[in-house]
């Protein structure tokens, strides 16, 4: 077995990021080196509270750092309670961590990580990308020590929060644009691929029923969580948009990608506000790999084996 890399994941939990994260745990190829809470989902007072009680419910025995509580330059217009509910987790409601969150702010927590990991930590970025702007701001040697930064985000065709922009890059542009301009060796799981790797809901259905730890939250969860589409197979679907970065973490080699040059709209007001646009003609410009297509069996197998290794 190839040693686990070491990852830590930023996140707005949020119903998608809850299973991200259960995923990343289950998995024998990624080791959570800490997770760091953003604002997006929901308020980062619930977004940080979610983060705290899901590593202590789950185990993940990792520190848990407070990100940004606002966008880097405009506030987001709105959240995103409509989906994962007031606090982030629809229904649930995890038992409250009795631990309490590392002393230092999401950039230098990773800084630090990544210094320790010298060269070897994988950022999973699944929620809006304020904290890795501004771990880039107060930290620009940070660079040459983080390996990949794998991000949930963006769309080479179509948005969800608006037409043109999926969540993520809207709820913070700025940071976007300065992340996919920073040089990172980037890859980016867009709503192109999400859309098109939805969970069964009879899949969930049928691992909800099975003994585990997670047995009472993921039906909860799932049926709280509205973002829904016909997904793949063409069968009624929850469409876990981060779990797909998480994969792609864990399976890179079950993963195809295509190089491309990643631009972000950042016209405060625009009807165009956060759409990232995909160009794949000049490689001097190339600074994404774009996830185009996923192995889905080994994918939806992922599900099953969270469910075992929570059992
Ligand atoms: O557009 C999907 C993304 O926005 C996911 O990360 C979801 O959790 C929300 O943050
Ligand atoms: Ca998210």
């Amino acid at each position: 077995m190839t040693k686990a890399k070491p990852v830590i994941i930023d996140t707005d939990p949020g119903v998608d990021d809850a299973f991200a994260i259960m995923l990343a745990a289950a998995s024998e190829r990624l080791e959570i080196v800490g997770l760091c809470s953003v604002d997006g989902n929901v308020k980062e007072e619930h977004t940080a509270r979610n983060a705290l009680d899901l590593a202590e419910f789950l185990s993940l025995g990792c520190p848990v750092a407070r990100g940004a509580a606002e966008q880097l330059e405009v506030p987001i217009p709105e959240r995103g309670e409509h989906i994962h509910g007031e606090r982030g987790m629809g229904e649930v409601r995890l038992p409250k961590a009795a631990g309490d969150f590392d002393s230092r702010p999401a950039w230098d927590f990773i800084y630090d990580k990544a210094l320790e990991y010298a060269g070897e930590l994988v950022l999973i970025a699944i929620g809006p990308l304020t904290n890795i702007a501004l771990l880039l701001q107060k930290h620009p040697d940070v660079k040459p020590l983080i390996k990949q930064l794998v991000v949930m985000g963006g769309s080479t065709t179509r948005g969800n929060r608006t037409p043109f922009a999926e969540f993520n890059f809207w709820a913070d542009p700025p940071a976007a644009r300065l992340v996919f301009e920073s040089g990172l060796n980037t890859v980016m799981a867009g709503l192109n691929i999400t859309l098109e790797t939805g969970v069964p809901l009879s899949l969930i259905d049928e691992l909800s029923e099975r003994p585990s730890r997670l047995r009472g939250i993921l039906k909860e969860m799932s049926e709280a969580y509205s973002d829904r589409a016909a997904g793949f197979g063409d069968v009624p679907s929850s469409i876990v948009h981060d779990a797909v970065a998480v994969f792609y973490a864990a399976w890179p080699e079950l993963c195809e990608t295509r190089r491309c040059e990643i631009t972000i709209n950042t016209e405060a007001g625009g009807e165009r506000w956060g759409q990232s646009l995909a160009s794949c003609e000049n490689p001097a410009r190339f600074n994404a790999e774009v996830i185009e297509k996923i192995d889905m069996e080994r994918y939806l197998a992922l599900y099953g084996e969270m469910i075992d290794y929570f059992a």
